[in-house]
């Protein structure tokens, strides 16, 4: 078997985690989501459930891969044979649902970058003045025409599959390090332009007091899965990333930076979306658009605001391809690591793959835009799919293949730092939690999600 890659620093590493989990999760589904579910409640669960459930699973998932150094299902496989309820089939079929997940977001992931890929042209259209921008027009138009989104959709997916191609680490690195500082300190300038709208104080209560009539038992799923979907758990991403790691990386200081930044800047997304929507007069909605919908009014309001709306938009559409590339290495990885088949014919039967099934997603507001379930389109229906099931379920595989798995010394091996050695009953916190707190809040939001 061919020497595997690893990362040349732990720094690299961080980069590629902070470069997968900043995304389309952050900027475009938190909102979306906060806004159907009602508000400060769900934001409440979000935070407690991204520490509670996502951090301890993230750290098993890094695990998985580092322990293992497999991508997903040889990983699944190779830890839970080591499982006292050793059953070879259950375990790999956990990688089989991962892999699942990947091919499902990449499907609908790829949309949405090429709607921000076109926000990015649009605006840039405005500075040079050759195409003013009019943004009722931009979405409509864009939503009107499914074979211009397919093709933004193809586009940004071949040019993913170029960078991973060529193995994807170094132009990665450079680029997540440069991009998350510009992005941060641009999103901290919106942030305060926002909150000096006049609709800000009735929109950070709406974000940020915690409301619980308006959740359902649904929301509970709801908030596992944005989770997962937003710190990349339960997609092979992490397993891949964290089996390219050395030992001697700290996984659980890393995936608490990764948690804690990642809702940062969902919470910042909050901050900058709903003061728009609340100065603008709406009732915060339920739909994908919101982000499309809202942020190009706030640039309509700054002095030079379409400079605002080129760096915005090329910002939010770099950090879906750094997304993208991580999604894409996964399904690639797994492929070379199982049937040994080199990284450039495996990445680029991976686009063709998941091209054309992008045509469904592509075309949801169009030619399909009658296919519909309790009023969602095709696009929300894959995302649902993904949210309520697919991801909890990879999740809980996750939680207990690490919990139940690995004998104590071998896990407290992955958990601990060379440098200083973390105190034990941290690590017994931890596991208590994987084993037993996110089982039963996984499976129980599972069930109630059901019956309700
Ligand atoms: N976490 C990314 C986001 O928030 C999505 C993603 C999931 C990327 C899984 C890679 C792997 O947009």
């Amino acid at each position: 078997m061919r020497s595997r890659i690893v990362w040349k620093s732990s720094y690299a590493f961080y980069l590629a985690a902070i470069g997968s989990s900043f995304g389309l999760g952050n900027l475009w589904r938190f909102p979306y989501v906060v806004g159907s579910n009602g508000g400060g409640g769900f934001v409440l669960m979000y935070v407690v459930l991204a520490l509670l459930v996502g951090l301890p699973v993230l750290i098993a998932e890094l695990m998985l891969g580092q322990s293992t150094q497999r991508s997903s299902t040889m990983a699944f496989a190779k830890s839970g044979s080591r499982n006292r309820f050793s059953h070879y089939f259950i375990w790999r079929s956990f990688g089989w649902l991962a892999n699942a997940a990947v091919v499902l977001l990449i499907s609908y992931y790829a949309v949405i970058s090429g709607w921000v890929f076109f926000f990015f042209l649009r605006f840039l259209g405005g500075v040079f003045e050759f195409e003013p921008f009019r943004l009722s027009r931009t979405f409509s138009f864009l939503m009107e025409n499914g074979w211009l989104q397919f093709g933004l959709c193809v586009a940004h997916l071949t040019l993913a599959g170029s960078i991973v191609s060529k193995g994807f680490r170094e132009g990665l690195e450079r680029w997540v390090g440069f991009i998350m500082p510009v992005f941060g300190v641009l999103l901290l300038y919106l942030v305060v332009q926002a909150v000096s709208l006049p609709g800000a104080g009735d929109a950070l209560r709406f974000i940020f007091y915690p409301k619980f009539d308006n959740l359902s038992w649904e929301s509970l799923i709801q908030v596992i899965g944005h989770v997962f979907f937003t710190l990349s758990i339960g997609m092979a991403t992490m397993t891949v990333y964290g089996s390219y790691l050395r030992e001697d990386v700290n996984i659980p200081a890393a995936g608490f930076r990764v948690t804690l930044l990642d809702i940062s800047i969902s919470l910042c997304s909050g901050m900058i979306i709903f003061p728009i929507v609340y100065t603008a007069g709406h009732i915060p909605g339920a739909d994908p658009s919101i982000l499309f919908k809202t942020v190009p009014l706030l640039f309509d309001n700054l002095r030079i605001g379409k400079f605002f709306g080129v760096a915005f938009f090329l910002c939010l559409y770099l950090a879906a391809l750094g997304a993208t590339i991580g999604l894409l290495e996964a399904g690639v990885c797994d492929l070379v690591d199982r049937r040994s088949t080199s990284r450039k014919s495996a990445t680029w039967k991976l686009v063709a793959l998941l091209s054309a099934l992008a045509f469904f997603p592509a075309f949801s507001s169009s030619l399909f835009k009658t296919v519909q379930y309790h009023g969602m389109s095709l696009l929300q229906i894959l995302d649902s799919l993904l949210i309520n099931a697919v991801l909890p379920l990879v999740g809980l595989g996750v939680a207990l293949t690490i919990g139940f798995g690995d004998d104590d010394a071998m896990r407290f091996k992955y958990f601990r730092d060379l440098d200083s050695v973390r105190p034990r009953w941290i690590y017994r916190q931890w596991l208590f939690i994987l084993k037993y707190v996110v089982p039963v809040l996984i499976v129980s939001a599972m069930i109630l999600r059901w019956i309700s």
